[in-house]
């Protein structure tokens, strides 16, 4: 990351940067993480963040968390000129500022499985336009290219705010002193990095493209890389995007046999196209193993999509992988050449 001498407002950062509507939307946004990472760093004296509360989505419990930061990215969204929100704490599209020019899709609690962990947690956005008519599904199945903005909180040790208006990624924290972010750096994404994120837990459900990859990878500097490599997973994306914008290396959420993981876990509207566009915007690059994730037209609000980005010649790297048929390998991952067969 390219550190600025001197920071700036977040505020005073939009005005000279992104469209009137545009800036107005990321404000409100900044201003409801910063009540949420009040709710957040009370840990269990605000209740039981972790409390499962709600059946969610595909059996996933909803938490206490996951559903105040719902509610404070609805409310605060309120008035600040959006037409409807899609949520992944939602089942249908949710119709906010009928005069609203501008939408919003959002996972307003990355990472619920770390909550009681206290591991950086974090939430993912992206803001399009609102085409004329009512707010349904259909107004938000837009290409990850025509996205206005994009953005991921991150309630780490410290908060920060990376966002992109298509202008290059932009990195800002949040001062305790002020309780306002601080723009400090344009993200730029290295090449060179020996660090990878995958759940290894999967390998044995891998396609033959992803375990192909992840075993050269491992077997180092006596594979076919001759070199080493370091494995990272948080568990909580936010974090994997942010570490890969400041270090780079690659995130993997492949499709596995799993069911239900045919098309992997991630949302594409709410968290592959915005982390997408960050990526990119940062010179990095994402796909689904075959096609640009910013290309690819969704055809549900909660359309789920395998995810790979990060450093732009390992995700490239990782499409010939995919490109060359490396699909026909049935060699179980570790088991021929690999460094961990017992
Ligand atoms: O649902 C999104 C998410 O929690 C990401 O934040 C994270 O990278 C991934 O899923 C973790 O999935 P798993 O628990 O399968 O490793």
């Amino acid at each position: 990351m390219t550190t600025a001498t001197t920071t700036e407002d977040l505020g005073a950062f939009l005005a000279a940067n992104a469209p009137a509507d545009t800036a107005r939307v990321l404000a409100a946004l900044a201003a409801a993480s910063i009540r949420l990472v009040d709710r957040i760093r009370h840990g269990s004296l605000a209740g039981a963040l972790d409390a499962d509360v709600g059946p969610g989505h595909d059996g996933v419990p909803q938490k206490a968390l996951d559903v105040f930061a719902d509610q404070t990215f609805i409310d605060g969204l309120r008035g600040a000129g959006v037409r409807g929100i899609v949520s992944e704490e939602r089942d249908d599209p949710l119709a906010l500022d009928e005069a609203g020019t501008l939408l919003v899709a959002i996972d307003p609690l990355d990472g619920s499985s770390n909550i009681d962990a206290n591991v950086t947690i974090g939430t993912v956005f992206s803001v399009l336009d609102a085409p004329p008519g009512p707010v349904t599904e259909a107004a938000f199945l837009q290409a990850g290219a025509r996205q206005r903005a994009a953005g991921i909180f991150v309630y780490g040790p410290h908060v920060s705010f990376a966002f992109t208006v298509g202008r290059g990624t932009a990195i800002a924290i949040l001062d305790p002193d002020t309780a306002t972010y601080r723009v400090t750096a344009r993200a730029a994404i290295p090449e060179q990095s020996s660090e990878f994120a995958i759940n290894v837990s999967n390998a044995r459900r891998w396609s033959a493209p992803v375990r192909a990859y992840i075993e050269d990878l491992i077997e180092g500097d006596e594979g076919p890389r001759r070199q080493n490599f370091n494995m990272r997973w948080v568990g909580s994306m936010v974090a994997d995007v942010y570490r890969i914008l400041g270090r780079g290396g690659v995130y993997l959420y492949p499709e596995d046999s799993r069911e239900g993981y045919e098309h992997g876990r991630l949302r594409l509207l709410y968290e592959a196209s915005p982390v997408a566009f960050l990526i990119e915007q940062a010179g990095g690059a994402a796909t689904d193993g075959f096609r640009r994730i910013l290309e690819i037209e969704p055809k549900a609000a909660h359309e789920r999509t395998p995810l790979i980005f990060g450093s732009k010649t390992k995700v490239e790297r990782i499409v010939r992988y995919y490109g060359e048929g490396v699909m026909e390998i049935e060699a179980p991952l570790f088991a021929t050449r690999g460094l961990l067969r017992r």
